[in-house]
């Protein structure tokens, strides 16, 4: 019974396969990834061109083509590494601008996410001493703090610079990365101050 019960499954995902292939992008990408595309000049060009025969900024597919060649759950299957789709998503931009533009962009987001990474290493030296020194219940809060500026405001601003959205660069990206690392200064100056009132 059990050996049959799992020939089903196999059966089941087998056919689902086909169908989880012919999606698109958005359909599993949704959230982060489509909207700082959508915010972007491309996504809101294509979306006023939208139904037109002619249309002059990229979409998912352009740039991502390995992953358009190889949906997931292949996308990265054996020869296409991750770090080769990641490179080959942005070399066509040459096709639409000039070559010192496309420098410039690239260029810029080298740095944008340098200074990301500067914050992130900041705020995780700031978690490390609040490992040693605070109690169980301030340091789940200062966790908490981290794994946001972690999580969501670094991965918003690198999509923010991979897909030139000014948004998610700026005010989900570098603005909300300070204001993660202020929120964790302030709760370790908190847990700081009440140590010495209850001495
Ligand atoms: C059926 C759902 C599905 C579809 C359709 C799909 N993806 Fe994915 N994608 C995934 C999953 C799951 C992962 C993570 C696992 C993996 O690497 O395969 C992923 C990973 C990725 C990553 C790497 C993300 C990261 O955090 O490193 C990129 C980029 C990506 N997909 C782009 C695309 C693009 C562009 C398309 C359309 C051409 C697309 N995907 C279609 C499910 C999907
Ligand atoms: C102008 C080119 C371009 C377009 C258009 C574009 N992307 Fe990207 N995308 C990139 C580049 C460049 C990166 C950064 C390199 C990488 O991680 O693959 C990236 C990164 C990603 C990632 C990984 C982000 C991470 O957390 O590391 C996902 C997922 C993704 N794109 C999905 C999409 C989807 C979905 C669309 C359409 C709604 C889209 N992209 C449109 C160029 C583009
Ligand atoms: C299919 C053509 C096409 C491709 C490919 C393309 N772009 Fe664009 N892009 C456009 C058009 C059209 C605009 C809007 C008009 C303009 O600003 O030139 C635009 C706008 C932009 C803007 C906004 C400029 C502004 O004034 O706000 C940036 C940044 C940008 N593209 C960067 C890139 C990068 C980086 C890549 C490659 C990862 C890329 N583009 C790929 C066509 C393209």
């Amino acid at each position: 019974m059990r050996k049959l019960m799992r020939h089903l499954l196999w059966l089941l995902l087998l056919a689902a396969l086909p169908a989880l292939a012919g999606k698109s992008c958005v359909a599993c990408h949704a959230g982060a990834a489509e909207r700082s595309w959508a915010l972007s000049k491309h996504g809101v060009i294509a979306r006023i061109e939208a139904g037109r025969e002619r249309r002059r900024t990229p979409g998912c597919e352009a740039c991502h083509a390995v992953e358009a060649k190889t949906p997931a759950p292949q996308h990265y299957a054996k020869k296409t590494s991750r770090q080769e789709a990641r490179e080959q998503a942005s070399t066509g931009c040459g096709a639409c601008h000039s070559p010192r533009y496309v420098a410039e962009q690239l260029a810029a987001a080298q740095r944008g996410l340098a200074l990301g990474e500067m914050k992130r290493r900041e705020a995780e030296a700031l978690v490390e001493f609040a490992r040693k020194e605070m109690n169980a219940t301030e340091l789940a809060q200062i966790e908490k703090l981290f794994a946001t500026l972690r999580d969501e405001n670094l991965r918003d601003l690198r999509l923010g610079l991979a897909h030139q959205s000014p948004d998610y660069q700026w005010w989900l990206g570098q603005a909300a990365l300070d204001g993660s690392l202020l929120r964790i200064k302030a709760a370790l100056g908190e847990a700081r101050r009440s140590r010495l009132a209850a001495r």
